[in-house]
């Protein structure tokens, strides 16, 4: 009881901002610039409690092997306290390990019209891309609005594609609210403005492209393909434009210093895409070094990974618990 009382009084008096990654394949950069470093600036808000969650039950949509499912879930928790996450002070758990999810997703599921299911972008990419698909890859929406609606999240920081979901977790909760006077709260998008980061081909990095620089890979094999970046034609002394640049996105992502410099240096046709490509590695390098050596330490530690993942699942199904009660009694269900 007394945990519940916490866990309400936190939220009447703490904006809580809540947010999800589906264990889908290697983290890579564009994942750190678009979902991590923005949740990094979040954590420091005054008034403001976190909650981040490996979002694995929507990871077995697209990983169907046991082995990879849960390293790709170990790297994500790893990746976000590597990269500075307090897990002392956030929330960060399993969506599998707290089953509040599984089942405010089948009682939403009463409600929820076929047509909204079929309206999804997610669902009709997938379609339009000849995908075969799943009850479950059908249905996402259903459980990321369960995922959001059973933390009575204010906040959802969340990429472009992720918006309409965020409508339907609203729609759901209003349909809930109106019909079994429940107060689901309706959730707000937090845009990330990062914009997308460039992939090793000029194209959005992204897993689907193979055309990544994963977080934790190693050095060499990042020098490789640092060196592969697709640039244009231009000779090492003719002038190029820094804004239509693969290799300068990524210096900017990275924090080069002196950028305007280097800026200045590519408008005059005073730097070649090799040495730029040169100065990007070193910067990754300093970047990187000490994120991949934190994952180190937590990998090489597995039980610190675990104890933080279940104290953060202890957490999560304290709220989870307290919101289901509440609709499990306004459905009629004991
Ligand atoms: P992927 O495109 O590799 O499959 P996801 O769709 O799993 O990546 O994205 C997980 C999170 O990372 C989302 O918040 C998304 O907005 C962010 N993200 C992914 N790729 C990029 C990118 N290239 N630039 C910025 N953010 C990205
Ligand atoms: N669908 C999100 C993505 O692919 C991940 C996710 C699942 C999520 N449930 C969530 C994000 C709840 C925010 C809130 O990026």
């Amino acid at each position: 009881v007394l945990a519940s009382l916490k866990a309400s009084c936190y939220h009447g008096c703490m904006k809580r901002i809540l947010t999800g990654v589906a264990p889908s394949g290697n983290i890579h950069l564009g994942n750190y610039v678009g979902a991590i470093a923005p949740l990094l600036s979040l954590q420091t808000e005054p008034d403001t409690e976190l909650f981040v969650f490996i979002a694995d039950l929507h990871g077995l949509n697209q990983v169907q092997d046991p082995t990879l499912l849960r390293q790709y879930s170990r790297d994500i928790a790893a990746a976000y306290v590597a990269s500075g996450l307090d897990a002392q002070n956030v929330t960060m758990f399993r969506q599998s390990d707290v089953s509040a999810h599984s089942e405010l997703a089948i009682i939403l599921s009463s409600i929820t019209p076929l047509g909204m299911l079929e309206r999804a972008h997610a669902y009709k990419d997938a379609l339009a891309n000849g995908k075969k698909v799943s009850l479950g890859l059908f249905a996402y929406p259903v459980l990321m609005a369960a995922d959001i609606l059973l933390y009575k999240a204010d906040t959802v920081p969340v990429g472009d594609d992720q918006q309409q979901h965020i409508e339907y977790a609203c729609d759901l909760a209003q349909k809930c609210n109106s019909l079994y006077g429940t107060s689901l709260a309706l959730p707000q998008a937090l845009k990330q403005s990062s914009g997308s980061l460039p992939g090793i081909d000029g194209r959005k990095m992204s897993k689907s492209y193979a055309n990544t620089l994963p977080l934790f890979e190693d050095l060499a094999a990042l020098e490789k393909k640092i060196m592969r970046i697709v640039t244009d034609s231009s000779l090492p002394s003719d002038p190029k434009d820094p804004e239509n640049d693969t290799v300068f996105a990524l210096h900017k992502a990275l924090g080069t210093p002196n950028i305007h410099d280097l800026a200045t240096a590519y408008r005059s046709g005073t730097i070649s895409h090799h040495q730029s490509k040169q100065l990007l590695y070193e910067q990754l390098i300093r970047f990187l070094q000490p994120i991949q050596q934190k994952y180190q330490e937590l990998t090489s530690n597995g039980s610190l990974l675990d104890a933080m993942l279940e104290r953060g699942a202890e957490r999560a199904n304290t709220v989870a618990q307290s919101t289901l009660a509440e609709v499990r009694q306004a459905v009629g269900l004991r």
